[in-house]
């Protein structure tokens, strides 16, 4: 058992020794060798992916491209790193740099991950309530495959129920629901891209308003004066008008 327990442990840890890179399908990538290499005499520097090297390079600089990757990689003399053109799904995989001499050096292993634009998700409103003025919603939120249900107030939000996976070491999107800004936020995303889809916690909690606010009364109070005083005027005005008429013509 302890044996078993043992071995994982090693695969675990010679796998982690090549750098996992996360890259947009349709995009280019660049893969950099972090070290100087330097070829000796008949020394072959290779980037292998599967069995296929897809360039080689002697040690008087001659370089050779695999016909399946004409036009799709562009190599560097100076610095032995690769560039591959519009990443596609079946490009995942690892890619290794090697010197092949007396024997065969392995100098740096990529694991290149594929992954494709998230969708937006989905966000609806499963409940609200306010309870002691304080703002109850539920709300569900879609991805493509998944999906988690969250209970928020105008502060934050937790999950209900459910596991919630490790966001960082998963490859299969995430989604995370948060509060901010005055929204509810699901944000649905992968290593490479990310959309969101948000509520206004406004419009699920209304503000039972009650008590109408300070300034409200003497605004008013001075229209009321105004109005007021704009009627003593105008009746002072006519009179005036009727006495001066009767003084002229009486
Ligand atoms: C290697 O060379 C390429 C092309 O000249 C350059 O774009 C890239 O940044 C270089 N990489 C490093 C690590 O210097
Ligand atoms: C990936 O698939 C395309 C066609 O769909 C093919 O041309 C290409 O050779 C494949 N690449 C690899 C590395 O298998
Ligand atoms: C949330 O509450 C408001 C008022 O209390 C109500 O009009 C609205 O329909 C509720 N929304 C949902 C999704 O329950
Ligand atoms: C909010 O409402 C949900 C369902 O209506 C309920 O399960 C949950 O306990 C409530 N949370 C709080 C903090 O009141
Ligand atoms: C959330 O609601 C509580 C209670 O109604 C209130 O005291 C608090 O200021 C509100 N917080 C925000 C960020 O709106
Ligand atoms: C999502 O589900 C589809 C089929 O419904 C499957 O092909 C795809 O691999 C799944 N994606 C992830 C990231 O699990
Ligand atoms: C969504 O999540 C991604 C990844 O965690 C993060 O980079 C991005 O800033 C988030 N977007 C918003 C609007 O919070």
């Amino acid at each position: 058992m302890s044996l078993l327990l043992g071995f994982g442990l090693l695969t675990c840890i010679a796998s982690s020794e090549s750098s996992s890179v996360f890259v947009l399908k349709g995009q280019d990538v660049r893969l950099d060798v972090q070290e100087n290499v330097e070829l000796k005499e008949l020394e072959v520097f290779k980037w292998i992916f599967r069995s296929t090297n897809i360039v080689r390079c002697t040690d008087t600089l001659t370089v050779r491209v695999s016909p399946e990757y004409n036009n799709r990689v562009e190599f560097s003399e100076g610095n032995f790193s690769l560039l591959l053109k519009n990443i596609q799904q079946n490009d995942s995989g690892p890619y290794i740099a090697v010197v092949n001499g007396d024997k065969e050096k392995t100098i740096i292993e990529y694991l290149l991950i594929v992954q494709e634009r998230v969708e937006p998700p989905v966000l609806t409103v499963n409940s609200n309530s306010t309870i002691n003025d304080i703002c109850n919603v539920t709300v569900t939120c879609r991805g493509q495959n998944t999906s988690v249900t969250s209970s928020c107030n105008n502060r934050t939000c937790s999950q209900v129920g459910g596991e919630s996976r490790g966001a960082e070491t998963s490859t299969v999107p995430l989604l995370s629901v948060y509060v901010a800004g005055g929204s509810i936020i699901c944000n649905h995303s992968n290593q490479v891209s990310w959309a969101i889809n948000t509520k206004e916690i406004v419009e699920l909690c209304p503000l039972k308003s009650v008590s109408p606010p300070a300034g409200s009364m003497s605004v008013c109070m001075l229209k009321i004066i105004l109005q007021s005083v704009g009627l003593v005027i105008l009746i002072a005005a006519v009179i005036t008008v009727h006495i001066r008429d009767r003084f002229r013509y009486g």
